[in-house]
């Protein structure tokens, strides 16, 4: 069916600084978390290694015509914490300052909005030497790096970001290990999740105080956690990975509070020492747009020990979990079509989910800032990519989207994650996300047919059916 979306309905595309920039050790940059891990041999696939990535950092006014020529509303980019403030604290980085001064300037100059995420996981290397998140001295490291940089940038830019998805940042850095640092303990992911909590409400308290005209938001990946069966202990299952999911940040960053439940299935992990009377009350701060992650579900039940464990999560490989404390649940393979990530193509997850937070935090508007999928994409002869999957997914998901606001959630926007194919994290550059292609050897552009399509949906709002669908 044909739907159209609201005059100012927000349309962008999403990058991160790590995954698109290169340059890592110019102009005074700093070592992050994500250099040394994927420099460490055996970390990422192929040991690729964030070095060059899509150079954006030398061609990034070339990208910003890319962002013109797509027509987009906003573009969704991430701080380099090294590139400002090279060891985390003490003195900023002039040259990494300007690096983004400009890139915003020249989105103004565009009319396109800048919307920044301060952390998109690359925590400078001298602070996770002394500890890392698990370490509370990080949060206030965090609140002041926060301070400097919106002093610096201020309400040019539209919507500040303080965090893109903490849950991989605590669960999958410091409890399986996957993500840099690459450590696997447990307890350390817990102390990870409040102190990235704690962060988030300093940080957000000085954006208030020093863009007053800008917009706060998070971004979260929200699980949409389905039980295998209807039974009690598969409910129960769902419970428990939606408290380490989502509600151990929705609690604090919304309510003000952990989740009773949440600490109690945790207790032989920790004891939650680490939460200093009013840290929970200082991780809330009033958003004006909640940002959300979608690209797949996830199906639990309820395990004894004795049968197989499929431990199929689409979090990584490890023999550690990120998981932790919830031993008794088993993640379970879906249904397909998937994509090259191996992930479920479930439109219906995205709808799900975006009704729950209105529900659960009426009032609280919402934007999708990052939705796509990775394909293995082939250049056909006539030198175009014709990724009729990757226009079917997104597709599906924004009418998904759509639904959702008929049904009433406040959704006020949307992002393509990503603009240029870029660094997968562990995946390297094995996995295209983009909705334009990165030829790594020549740097060359190419858009695909996703970026045609997405260009015309942008154009006149009115999302139809692609050819085929
Ligand atoms: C999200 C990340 C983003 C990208 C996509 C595919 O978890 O925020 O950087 O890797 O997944």
């Amino acid at each position: 069916m044909t739907r159209s979306f609201p005059e100012g309905f927000l349309w962008g595309a999403a990058t991160a600084a790590y995954q698109v920039e290169g340059a890592a050790t110019e102009d005074g940059r700093g070592p992050s978390i994500w250099d040394t891990y994927s420099h460490t041999p055996g970390r990422t696939l192929n040991g690729d290694t964030g070095d060059v990535a899509a150079d954006h950092y030398h061609r990034w006014v070339d990208d910003l015509g890319h962002l013109s020529e797509l027509g987009l509303g906003a573009y969704r980019f991430s701080i380099s914490w090294p590139r400002v403030q090279p060891g985390g604290s003490g003195a900023f980085n002039r040259a990494g300052v300007d690096f983004y001064s400009r890139l915003v300037d020249g989105l103004l100059e565009r009319g396109i909005r800048p919307v920044a995420t301060l952390y998109h996981w690359d925590l400078p290397q001298e602070l996770e030497d002394a500890g890392g998140w698990p370490e509370r001295d990080t949060a206030l490291r965090f609140r002041d790096y926060a301070a400097g940089i919106v002093g610096a940038l201020g309400d040019r830019v539209h919507t500040w970001t303080t965090f893109n998805e903490p849950w991989c940042s605590a669960y999958l850095g410091y409890g399986s290990g996957v993500h840099a640092p690459g450590r696997t303990e447990p307890a350390g992911a817990l102390a990870a999740v409040h102190h990235l909590n704690l962060a988030h409400g300093l940080a957000g308290r000085a954006v208030r105080e020093l863009a007053p005209a800008a917009e706060l938001s998070v971004t979260l990946n929200l699980h949409v956690i389905r039980p295998a069966s209807d039974s009690a202990a598969d409910a129960d299952a769902v419970r428990r990975i939606d408290a380490l999911a989502n509600r151990s940040f929705l609690g604090p960053m919304l309510g003000g509070a952990y989740p009773a439940d949440l600490i109690a299935d945790t207790v032989k992990v920790t004891d939650w020492s680490f939460v200093r009377d009013g840290d929970e009350r200082a991780a809330g701060v009033p958003l004006d747009v909640l940002g959300v992650n979608y690209y797949s579900t996830t199906l639990v039940r309820a395990w004894d020990g004795t049968s197989a464990r499929s431990a199929a999560d689409g979090h990584g490989s490890s023999a550690h979990t990120p998981w932790v404390g919830a031993a008794n649940v088993d993640f379970l393979p879906q249904p397909g079509p998937y994509t090259a990530m191996g992930w479920n193509i479930d439109p219906s997850g995205m709808t799900e989910l975006l009704l729950r937070l209105s529900r659960e935090h009426p009032g609280q508007p919402l934007m999708i800032t990052e939705n796509g999928a990775a394909f293995d994409d082939v250049v056909s002869p006539d030198g175009r990519v014709h990724d009729d999957r990757r226009v079917d997914y997104l597709y599906r998901h924004v009418d998904a989207v759509g639904a959702a606001m008929d049904a009433g959630a406040d959704v006020r926007g949307y992002f393509a994650w990503s603009l240029l194919d870029n660094f997968e994290w562990s995946y390297g550059y094995d996995r295209r996300f983009g909705i334009i292609r990165v030829d790594y050897d020549t740097q060359a552009r190419t858009w695909k047919d996703s970026a045609h399509w997405y260009r015309g949906l942008v154009a006149t709002g009115r999302l139809e059916p692609p050819a085929g669908s």
